[in-house]
């Protein structure tokens, strides 16, 4: 079970049921995903339950997602918000994998918020240009950002864009198993990642704090 960056399996066990029960299509979307090769990019339930609290936090009507993989943390955004909103929540997913995100919109269909999810297969900068073309700046509660690593700081700038003031955006993945913390490591992935985390501290158009939940989740609010 993939699970936050260097926890026992007793505390990872311990967590599970301090949290909320997972819905149960939550739950078989991560029991089928531990099947296929490449499961550990699914996000930990920890980390899912916390999204769900921001949205709830938010009071999330409008979210964006930039990588959907087999729709874990999309199906858990979406449900939160589609509880607060009903058929009035539109989360907007971008992914580029067709094979991955069918599976997700299984889920979505089993869960019941398929008509609130709007999936765009293509790269995600192209996605997010368009919707700032549409004139849709400002109009997003919340952002997720858990792709590719080097198109971070491109999906920061959209993403702030997109966000209203106060709106939240969240990083996975910024401590990369900590090799952002190895100087030896000088990866395209790592640089990009460091690079961001630079730019977003001194950054005035944001209130962030860096965190360790799930492999590194860096919360961006906009000013
Ligand atoms: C780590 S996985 C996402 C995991 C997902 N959030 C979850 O909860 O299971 C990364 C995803 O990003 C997608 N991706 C990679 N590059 C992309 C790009 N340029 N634009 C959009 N999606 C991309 C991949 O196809 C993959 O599905």
């Amino acid at each position: 079970m993939s699970s936050s960056l260097g926890l026992s399996s007793d505390v990872v066990a311990y967590l599970a049921a301090a949290n909320p029960p997972e819905h149960p299509v939550l739950a078989r979307c991560r029991a089928e995903t531990q099947a296929l090769p490449m499961a550990q990019m699914q996000i930990s339930a920890e980390q899912g339950a916390f999204m769900q609290v921001v949205a709830r936090m938010l009071h999330a009507k409008r979210a964006f997602e930039v990588g959907v993989f087999t729709g874990y943390s999309s199906l858990a955004t979406a449900l939160v918000m589609q509880d607060m909103h009903g058929k009035q929540a539109r989360l907007l997913a971008c992914d580029v994998s067709e094979e991955w995100t069918a599976k997700a919109r299984g889920y979505w269909s089993d869960a019941g918020v398929g008509d609130l999810v709007d999936l765009q297969l293509r790269p995600a900068a192209e996605t997010l240009d368009q919707r700032i073309a549409a004139g849709e700046a400002g109009a997003y509660d919340l952002g997720f950002i858990d792709a590719d690593k080097t198109g971070y700081d491109s999906y920061y700038e959209r993403g702030l864009t997109l966000l209203r003031q106060g709106g939240v955006m969240l990083f996975d993945n910024v401590l990369w198993s900590g090799r952002v913390a190895d100087p030896k490591d000088t990866t395209p992935d790592t640089l990009a990642l460091r690079a961001l985390a630079g730019k977003v501290k001194a950054d005035p158009r944001v209130h962030a704090a860096m965190t360790n939940i799930g492999d590194g989740l860096l919360i961006c609010v906009k000013r």
